[in-house]
């Protein structure tokens, strides 16, 4: 093989993968390492009766191309929901549906990068995100954050380099932290991408997972100069196999981003499953069938809380989250996070470590990302204790 360039080697490595592979071979191995939605939050019936529904229909709709951005339906009845959800105006704005909203995060560096760019991210964010922009052949330059999110001061000042191209934030619910950022600092995130003329991915796949506490408005809300690229994804409140996600934004740039991603991929989000999300929607009363997820995730993120809170040393930091799937424990130095990890898989418990996370591979930090979705109720209060135990 030739030598290959930098910007398609230097990805980070996949340690959540590395974490099912040694898990595989436990016993009775549970892992807090993936980020799965529960089985019970998924609509088994309703979407195997649309996917029937949909295969005894029209044949020719799912069987010939489609339309470049998506299903018309489908991109209508989504920018109905983003208007009565998220009450985002739909006036020049755009929609393209995508191959989950993770297709995205490597779609648009792409597509407004040039190499040497400059991207701004919470100093942890969601690793495909981080290898998207690496992939552009850009740079993530990890901002400090604190409970509420990136800490504007240290934005501006990285901005301030005059190198940066876009802020990529996930406002509610972080990956991995879980950390929501507030209206304030939405505001001011907003007014620095103005002030240095920068865009703002606003990745947004837990915002309707609110189990505590009152909705933020999004950063798109206040987007008055078209600057905010707002991602959503059906995984985390439909089925995350049937990979239908969107991007949000002005049309101009939307219409670009179909053009680049149609040269990668050559249109591979197939109608079948567009269809299906479809009639899922219709079928399900959307509000009150995530509410019953929130419930059912809030229910979850206690047990695992409770369970922690019972054995964990008290120099240890538990971040409780709102909503989303993840709860961030940072440890104390005395506890470094690599010896953590593989007590905890000693303990036949799978966790991931920070450095997964890490924009600057040379600050991984001593923390670890822990899923409480996934697992039954009663296993995370238990799961929760053992690795709380090991931080004594
Ligand atoms: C922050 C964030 N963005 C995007 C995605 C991608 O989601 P999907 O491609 O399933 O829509 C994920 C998935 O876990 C995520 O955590």
């Amino acid at each position: 093989m030739k030598k290959l360039p930098a910007k398609s080697v230097n990805s980070l490595p996949n340690l959540i993968r590395e974490v099912g592979t040694r898990g595989a071979s436990i016993p009775g191995f549970r892992s807090l390492a993936i980020g799965n939605p529960a089985a019970a939050a998924i609509p088994v019936e309703t979407i195997r009766e649309a996917a029937r529904e949909v295969i005894e229909g029209d044949p020719m709709l799912i069987m010939q191309y489609g339309p470049a951005n998506g299903y018309e339906k489908l991109r209508q009845l989504t920018v109905e929901r983003l208007r009565e959800v998220k009450h985002l105006s739909s006036e020049n704005q755009e929609i393209l549906m995508m191959c989950g909203s993770g297709q995205g995060l490597g779609l648009f560096p792409r597509t407004i990068c040039e190499e040497g760019d400059e991207v701004y991210t919470d100093e942890y964010a969601f690793t495909n995100a981080l290898n998207g922009i690496r992939n552009a052949g850009c740079k993530p330059v990890g901002i400090p954050m604190d409970e509420e999110g990136m800490i504007p001061e240290a934005l501006e000042k990285a901005a301030s380099s005059g190198k940066g191209k876009y802020i990529y934030v996930i406002p509610n619910f972080q990956n991995p932290t879980g950390i929501t950022m507030s209206l304030e600092r939405r505001k001011a995130v907003y007014e620095i991408a103005h002030k240095y003329d920068l865009y703002i991915y606003e990745d947004d796949p837990y915002g309707e997972l609110r189990f505590k506490g009152e909705d933020i408005p999004t950063i798109k809300s206040m987007d008055v100069d078209d600057r905010v690229i707002y991602a959503g994804s059906y995984s985390k409140i439909l089925s995350a196999g049937l990979r239908v996600g969107y991007l949000f934004g002005n049309a101009g740039l939307i219409k670009v981003m179909q053009t680049v991603k149609n040269g990668s991929d050559g249109q591979s989000l197939p109608m079948l499953t567009q269809l299906v999300v479809y009639n899922s929607l219709k079928k399900l009363d959307m509000q009150s069938y995530i509410q019953e997820i929130c419930k059912l995730y809030g229910k979850k993120c206690e047990a695992l809380l409770r369970g922690l809170k019972r054995t964990c040393a008290g120099d240890v930091r538990i971040l409780e989250p709102e909503g989303g799937m993840f709860v961030w424990m940072i440890l104390p130095e005395r506890i470094p996070v690599e010896e953590y990890f593989e007590k905890c898989l000693e303990n036949a418990v799978g966790v991931v470590q920070s450095k997964a996370f890490a924009a600057d591979q040379n600050h991984p930090g001593n923390c670890v990302r822990l899923n409480f979705t996934f697992l039954p109720e009663e296993e995370l209060e238990r799961t929760g204790e053992i690795i709380g135990r090991l931080t004594k």
